[in-house]
């Protein structure tokens, strides 16, 4: 009897996601009848460059009102620009709020929630792109060379500074975020999102990569973890591969970069993921791995790990 139980649980377990994706999205997504594109207010958390920019392009594409946030004055000029152009229309001009802030700063997003109330009354759409990467193996990091040396003074604290900025980057920003616009999501929107791009990186060990990694992991469980506490809002996480772009530019433990392996074709496209995560959040979609085969990939390291970590040393030239 319990065979049987497990058995039916299972094939429903398989098969309830391939019907969901069968249904035609107004069965089971309501946000785009409840906040019409034109109304939405979306805040764009690292929208100087890369995936965040795309998404604020998108957005402004389909009319939204938008704040866009970045450290970079310059480069989010460029956005705002950008962005007045597509959302034209009368007022469009007026639609597009720019802030340039870190989001890990206390004050920055205080003075950013400020504004919202005082422009919007409120906010509907977070979206947290913003992130820091580190491209060396950790004792590189550390000054060890070779398997005769230990690590001294300077170099594990080297080590210690690195962590804290990627941890600030990674992990406290979209923390200060998350408390900072909880609230207010919570008390004036009618269907509250809040998109957090994670990495493949915080699910799948890799390489080189690993205080990049552990970080996006820290904030990966926290917006998990946020999501059971806040039902009413709804939170994806996007788990993407390697995007194009010139992300490995915000590196915080700059230095010697180790030449990857030359797999062109396999970095997604930064358009096509900005898409995708607009599409995510007006589906509610918890979870979206880019490509999506991914997910197995995923299960796959707890099935059979030395596959997966062979694949990760190739990937990223890794041999020892
Ligand atoms: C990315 O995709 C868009 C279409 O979605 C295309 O216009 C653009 O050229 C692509 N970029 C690259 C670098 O392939």
């Amino acid at each position: 009897m319990a065979k049987g139980v497990s058995y039916f649980g299972f094939t429903l377990f398989a098969v309830l996601p391939i019907l969901f994706t069968l249904l035609p999205e107004r069965l089971w997504s309501r946000r785009t009848a409840k906040i019409p594109h034109g109304e939405e207010r979306v805040i764009i958390l690292g929208a100087s460059s890369g995936v965040g920019r795309e998404m604020a392009l998108v957005y402004a594409r389909r009319g939204a009102r938008l704040c866009v946030v970045g450290r970079r004055q310059e480069q989010l000029n460029e956005v705002v620009s950008e962005c007045e152009e597509l959302v034209g229309g009368v007022g469009g001009k007026n639609k597009v709020l720019r802030v340039s802030g870190d989001f890990s700063n206390v004050e920055d997003m205080l003075r950013l929630r400020t504004l919202l109330g005082m422009e919007w009354g409120g906010l509907d759409t977070v979206i947290v792109t913003a992130g820091v990467s580190t491209l060396r193996p950790l004792m590189d990091v550390a000054g060890v060379e070779g398997d005769n040396t230990i690590s001294t003074q300077t170099g594990i604290q080297n080590v210690v500074e690195v962590a804290a900025a990627a941890t600030r980057g990674n992990y406290i920003g979209p923390l200060v975020a998350a408390v900072t616009f909880i609230p207010l999501l919570s008390s004036s929107s009618r269907c509250p999102a809040i998109l957090l791009v994670s990495s493949l990186a915080a699910l799948i060990p890799p390489p080189t990569r690993s205080l990049y990694a552990s970080t996006k992991a820290a904030s990966l469980v926290l917006y998990q973890a946020l999501s059971i506490e806040h039902p009413s809002i709804a939170f994806t996480n996007i788990i993407p591969a390697t995007i194009d772009g010139n992300f490995r530019a915000s590196a915080v433990d700059a230095g010697t970069v180790r030449r990857e392996s030359n797999e062109k074709g396999r970095v997604l496209n930064r358009t096509q993921v900005a898409k995708r995560c607009v599409l995510a959040v007006d589906r509610h979609e918890k979870t979206v791995f880019l490509p999506g085969g991914m997910r197995f990939a995923h299960i796959l390291y707890w099935v059979w790990p030395a596959l997966v970590e062979w694949r990760a040393r190739v990937k990223y030239n890794f041999q020892i």
